[in-house]
């Protein structure tokens, strides 16, 4: 797994090549494209087929229906900014990595009884950031966890630094990629 993954919006199709260069230009070689846009779907199609080396996934897939249509466009992996039991059914059916939003004990052994062992710490910067993550963390040593939601250039290292941190998240890294290399 990627360290950096950063949450693409994308509300205009056209956007998604200057997007991706932005991203490899600045050495990031994943994107978790969410469904918060209608063209979602198709933006990780596109991706998956101009980017090939990239590691492509889908973001704020909330149901059953946008997994489909997310593994369906090529998405290498599943983010959800909630636990949801049929997105996870449908990523261990067709072997995909799903990694659903928890932010208590009890979401968290949810997510362990259907065999998921990384779990999304969203909102972070909400749930106690890197403190309430180590605290989450203390009685779970086998889960890893993808803190996103209030990332940023400053905080980004102490995330990154953490044993219990698989991979940090944010829209922070498109803003920064494109503010440096989009034309
Ligand atoms: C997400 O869905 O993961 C968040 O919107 C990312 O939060 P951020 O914009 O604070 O990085």
């Amino acid at each position: 797994m990627d360290k950096l993954i950063p949450v693409v919006v994308i509300k205009d199709i056209n956007d998604t090549r200057k997007i991706m260069q932005a991203l490899k230009k600045s050495g990031i070689n994943c994107a978790e494209i969410t469904f918060r846009t209608p063209c979602a779907a198709e933006a990780i199609c596109l991706a998956k087929t101009e980017y090939p080396d990239m590691d492509i996934g889908a973001g704020t897939v909330i149901n059953e229906e946008q997994c489909f249509r997310a593994i369906d466009a090529g998405a290498a992996f599943i983010v959800s900014p909630g636990l949801s039991k049929e997105v996870a059914a449908v990523c261990a059916a067709r072997n995909i990595p799903y990694y659903p939003g928890c932010v208590t004990p009890t979401e968290i052994m949810t997510a362990l009884s259907l065999g998921i062992t990384t779990v999304k710490f969203f909102p972070a910067n909400i749930y106690g950031g890197l403190k309430g993550l180590k605290a989450l963390a203390a009685p779970f040593p086998q889960v890893k966890f993808i803190p996103t939601g209030g990332i940023n250039r400053d905080n980004l290292e102490e995330f990154l630094a953490c044993d219990n941190v698989a991979a940090v998240g944010g829209t922070f890294f498109v803003e920064e990629a494109l503010s440096k290399w989009a034309e």
